[in-house]
């Protein structure tokens, strides 16, 4: 049996996209990608939202059968409005998986988790034998950390305590990120925190540094990951 899911179907994407145009180039380039069978690793963001609207195009004009693993809610959602069949990476391996990113530097190390969802999106990119990161020309940067924070999710109950520790790495401020339509802090999908750490250097094992103390579950930083950028 069908649900009649006409709150998923009628639901309209979050924000406004910016760069639509930049967007839809490199959504295409992923679309094209796609083979008949495959298991792919979708990212969040409006990127990677553009790239799953090529893909579902692709799918019903040549009734391919892939499976999409998604990085988040949003995206779960966004394939049940599309008619993207998705699976459990607890029982699928991704093939291979693409996603946004906020920043990328020369390196190709990035920043990720405007949207909150950088825990999962770690999870798929690490079980992925390949990465495409799609990406405008304003996500290019000369250093991690020139326009955007760290995101770092954090247990709840250990806020304070991280707080403290993040400290000791020299941050130029640290702020709990707080919530749009509801009072308070952001919740993420792990019922965790978000504390948004702004660095004026972010020296290479930050990440591992940032990761090592208790009570974070993951950050945003991703350091020599092996991605391949896809841009325009
Ligand atoms: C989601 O948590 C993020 O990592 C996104 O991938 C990133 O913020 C890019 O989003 P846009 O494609 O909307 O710029």
């Amino acid at each position: 049996m069908k649900w009649n899911k006409s709150i998923i179907d009628t639901l309209p994407w979050g924000k406004s996209i910016t760069r639509k145009e930049e967007k839809e180039v490199v959504a295409n380039k992923i679309a094209s990608i796609v083979n008949d069978g495959d298991i792919v690793g979708v990212g969040s963001g409006s990127t990677s939202y553009m790239a799953l609207l090529a893909i579902a195009k692709r799918i019903k004009e040549e009734n391919l059968h892939i499976k999409a693993i998604p990085t988040s809610l949003e995206i779960t959602m966004a394939c049940s409005r599309l008619g993207v069949p998705v699976a459990s990476l607890m029982e699928y391996k991704p093939d291979w998986t693409f996603d946004g990113a906020d920043e990328i530097d020369s390196h190709l190390s990035l920043i990720k988790g405007r949207g909150g969802a950088m825990f999962k999106e770690k999870l798929l990119i690490n079980s992925s034998p390949q990465t495409y990161i799609i990406a405008d020309s304003s996500k290019i940067v000369t250093r991690l950390g020139e326009k955007f924070p760290v995101p770092v999710e954090v247990f709840p109950q250990a806020l304070t305590y991280v707080g403290q520790a993040l400290n000791e790495l020299s941050p130029r401020e640290i702020k709990l990120r707080m919530a749009e339509g509801k009072d308070g802090p952001i919740v993420t999908e792990n019922g965790n925190l978000i504390l948004d750490v702004w660095f004026d250097n972010i020296p290479h094992d930050t990440e591992t540094a940032i990761k090592s103390i208790t009570g974070v579950i993951e950050s945003g930083l991703f350091i020599g990951y092996g991605v391949e950028i896809v841009n325009n």
